[in-house]
């Protein structure tokens, strides 16, 4: 048996606040190998996600092959698009979802875990988040300012956790994040600057993994995923359209699940990866092999 094993490990996943996505999906993949999950929320909608797991109402999603439940060691508050509270514009501290949430920037919750569990707490981090605010306009149509926006905080931000958090980062560490693969060819719809931070995101991993392993002795990698119907995902608005056409058009005939990723992931973060590095790896049913739709009546059924 060669098994996957993040006993002893703590991992920090950015971007939960649901049961829907990737970054829960990775959580659980890496609790089922025994890791213990640390995540961080986007204020917005920290309260609702809280209110879930009081409430129960995602505790099926919860359940651990064991039988047992996944528990977050810790949920911090977290806008990726700050470096520092001085970066917070004031409407933005004032705002009822932020203010009684103390320092939600990355350096916020980098001092949280130091104080909370000492210098080197992490062995895993995650970057789970994007956000584009004119994803819906043609890349041709997009503001500066909403092109800027879906860079600083879909790309950016992971090159400002590596460096933030790779200090923290015990020896075998690694970071990994999530791309798409309309960084690399045109996927009409993805638009308001989000191909270029998914791009950025995958050059900067080829970068980082060089210079992070020179600094922290770690590793850098992204998984470039298949469309999957997430929260984010559905607000883009054509994610019905996407799931036809890669079931129609994809080597795999198969459904994609949101743990296809979480246990591309534990593999990436385990030691059976230690020689993985700087790689968009594809957990997308083989879609990225193919250069012609077999079937583009598939979309107009
Ligand atoms: N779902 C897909 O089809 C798909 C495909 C390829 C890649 N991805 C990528 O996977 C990652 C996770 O997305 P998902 O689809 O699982 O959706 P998701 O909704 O589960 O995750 C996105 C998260 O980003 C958070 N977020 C938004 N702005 C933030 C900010 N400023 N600071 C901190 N958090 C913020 C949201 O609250 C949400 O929790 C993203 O990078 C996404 O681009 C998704």
């Amino acid at each position: 048996m060669l098994p996957i094993d993040l006993r002893g490990k703590r991992a920090f996943i950015a971007g939960v606040a649901d049961d829907g996505g990737f970054g829960f999906a990775i959580a659980k993949a890496f609790a089922e190998a025994g890791a213990s999950i640390c995540v961080g929320t986007w204020p917005p909608a920290m309260g609702i996600f809280e209110g879930l797991l009081e409430r129960g109402k995602i505790a099926d999603s919860l359940k651990l092959s064991d039988g047992s439940s996944m528990s977050f060691e810790r949920i911090y508050p977290l806008d990726a698009a700050y470096d520092t509270m001085d970066d917070v514009p004031q409407e933005i501290r004032e705002h009822k979802r932020y203010k009684e949430r103390g320092d939600f920037t990355i350096a916020g919750v980098k001092a949280r875990f130091i104080e909370e569990f000492g210098p080197q707490p992490l062995d895993i981090v995650v970057h789970s988040l994007a956000n584009g605010p004119e994803v819906k306009h043609a890349l041709i149509d997009t503001s500066r300012k909403g092109y800027l926006a879906a860079v600083s905080v879909s790309a950016y931000s992971n090159l400002a956790m590596v460096r933030e958090f790779g200090p923290l980062m015990r020896p075998g560490g690694n970071f990994m994040s999530l791309s798409f693969l309309a960084g690399e060819r045109a996927v009409p719809g993805y638009g308001g600057g989000m191909s270029a931070a998914k791009a950025a995101l995958e050059s900067d991993t080829r970068t980082l993994s060089w210079e992070a392993s020179r600094r922290w002795n770690v590793r850098v990698n992204t998984i470039s995923a298949g469309p999957y119907a997430s929260r984010a995902a559905s607000a883009i608005g054509f994610i019905d359209t996407m799931l036809r056409y890669y079931k129609e058009n994809t080597p795999l005939v198969r459904e994609m699940e949101a743990s296809d990723v979480g246990y591309a992931a534990a593999f990436l973060a385990s030691p059976l990866a230690a020689g993985i590095t700087g790689t968009t790896l594809y957990v997308d049913n083989g879609y990225h092999a193919m250069a012609m739709a077999t079937s583009p009546a598939a979309l107009h059924q």
